[in-house]
């Protein structure tokens, strides 16, 4: 081969070579993306994104973020390039969207903890299917009938072991209330059971893990939580066994009305799917509506004035039951609690519960100007949302009656705002709304009746993402009845204080 040959095919490959990168930097560049900074490689800005800070706030990270380069931002997190939206439009985009533009991506480690065959992985055909059994189960005409009876005894259940003046995490009593009725709902597990017990303590350990950086390493909040879950499992497949077996005798018992009986019996699934969604309703169910209840128990003692009117809502609820010789709650009370209602959306929009979703862009899409990649993480952040001036006046403040209806023109300032989106959206909303919202106003009915409670020592809900409350929410109670004593003491000087009162905001 002479010399010429060998140098003629050299430069003709370093051309080809120069076009073919030329061509992909082209192709890198031809995309208008919003602004941003991308940050380490591989792990991005994910650390800064992820430090923990105040729930009621956006947090420094997505301030700074925001100041710099507007709602709309580019970034690296979580192993990837992120396109991340505290847009309200375009968070509303991308959940409406969700399956033709845009498609549920959470992080390879929580389908791990949660199983493949969980809701929050799972895309398509088979989440639909899952989707509409959680919708079957969670269903307006369970709510109405099995849901809320359960509901008010599970309540009950948790306030009647209050003992006055000594303390206590609000948060925990919170959880309690909640994986009781979950797990009776699901399995017809009675709380105090051994097994119910058991089933409880493998959770807590389960739930550290969720929460903890993914290492499958000896030791680790990870791995312990993945031992956990097979133990859950046993524990789940066990009762599945049991019932298989007593439905083939034709025998009925309590637990006819149950999740774990409907799939054994309406549904196809196989018994790896069952256990990925018995698993993951019970995460769902129980993780959120407890953070809930224990944020509406920390904003509402710095706001006398929605103790004050939550009361007089609930009391009359209770003496109009009592003259129609009624006990338990019916749907018509849970309907007639409207300031009820006005508090459980603003703990929710204050306080954030689920603070952002994992999406990726399954087409490219260009949006007010910008372009998504197709392939790039996508992430709506929904309290950003929340916590917006433009979209909630005040947002800082704990302000219930920015909810209430007015009286002139029927309509709501904040309920025509549908920047509200504490459920998500689109296909994918929340499929336990409903029993979230509906948990929280039966357990604030029968706290405000029956207790008054104050902080013992400061705590505030952080964000680690998951909302929680570092020192569990400690609080007190005493009973309403000898508060009502020290009330009436008080109420003079209330009641000259009453002119200023007017529709004054609480700061929280
Ligand atoms: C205040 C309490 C709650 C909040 C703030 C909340 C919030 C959310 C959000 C934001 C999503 C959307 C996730 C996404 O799009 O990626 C979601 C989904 C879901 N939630 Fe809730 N949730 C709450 C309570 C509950 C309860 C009590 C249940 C009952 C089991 C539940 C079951 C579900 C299920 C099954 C999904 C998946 C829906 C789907 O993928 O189609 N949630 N929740």
């Amino acid at each position: 081969m002479s010399n010429s040959y060998l140098t003629c095919s050299f430069l003709s490959s370093i051309f080809v070579l120069s076009l073919i990168f030329i061509f992909i930097k082209r192709k890198k560049t031809r995309y208008n993306l919003p602004p941003g900074k991308m940050g380490w490689p591989f792990i991005g800005e994910t650390i800064g994104y992820l430090k923990p800070y105040t729930a009621t706030t956006m947090g420094e990270f997505m301030e700074n973020h925001i100041a710099r380069y507007g709602t709309i931002y580019k970034s690296n997190l979580f192993g990837g390039p992120a396109i991340v939206s505290a847009d309200a439009e375009l968070n509303r985009f991308i959940l409406q969207n969700d399956g033709k533009l845009f498609e549920c991506s959470y992080p390879k480690s929580i389908g791990g903890i949660l199983g493949k065959w969980s809701m929050l992985v799972l895309v398509g055909d088979m989440h639909r299917e899952m989707r509409n059994i959680s919708l079957n189960f969670m269903s307006y005409a369970r709510l109405k009938t099995h849901f809320l009876k359960d509901m008010e005894k599970h309540t009950l259940f948790v306030l009647s072991s209050w003992k006055e003046n000594c303390t206590f995490s609000a948060q925990d009593e919170a959880k309690k209330f909640t994986f009781n009725l979950m797990a009776k709902q699901i399995m017809s597990l009675d709380p105090g059971n051994l097994e119910t017990e058991q089933l409880k303590k493998e959770y807590v350990c389960f739930m550290k893990g969720v929460v903890s950086a993914p290492l499958n390493l000896p030791g680790t909040a990870y791995r312990k939580a993945l031992k956990s879950r097979n133990n859950i499992l046993k524990f789940i497949e066990g009762k599945m066994e049991e019932r298989v077996k007593r439905n083939q005798e034709g025998k009925k018992g309590m637990e006819e009305n149950d999740l774990l009986n409907w799939v054994l019996k309406h549904s196809n699934l196989s018994t790896e799917q069952i256990l990925d969604l018995i698993l993951s309703l019970l995460f769902a169910g129980h993780e959120t509506s407890s953070v809930a209840i224990a944020l509406a128990i920390y904003f509402l003692p710095s706001c006398p004035q929605a103790i004050q009117q939550l009361r007089e809502e609930h009391r009359e609820i209770a003496r109009s039951k009592k003259k129609a010789g009624e006990v338990e709650l019916t749907w018509d009370d849970y309907k007639r609690m409207e300031f009820t209602h006005c508090v459980v959306n603003e703990t929710l929009r204050l306080g954030n519960v689920v603070r952002f979703l994992h999406r990726k862009a399954i087409k490219d899409v260009h949006y007010k100007g910008y372009d998504i990649p197709c392939g790039w993480k996508v992430l709506p952040v929904i309290s950003a949302v929340h916590l917006d001036p433009s979209n909630f006046d005040q947002p800082q403040h704990f302000n219930p009656w920015r909810w209430q209806v007015s009286s002139k023109s029927g309509n709501c300032a904040s309920m025509s705002n549908n920047n509200f989106m504490p459920f998500g959206g689109g296909p994918r909303l929340c499929a336990g709304l409903e029993l979230a919202k509906l948990e929280m106003a039966v357990f604030i009915h029968h706290i405000i009746l029956k207790y008054n409670w104050d902080m013992v020592d400061v705590d505030q809900p952080i964000v680690y993402p998951f909302v929680d409350f570092p020192k569990g929410l400690p609080i007190r109670v005493q009973s309403e009845e000898e508060i009502e004593d020290e009330e009436s003491s008080d109420e003079e000087r209330e009641r000259e204080d009453e002119n200023d009162f007017g529709l004054r905001v609480c700061l929280v």
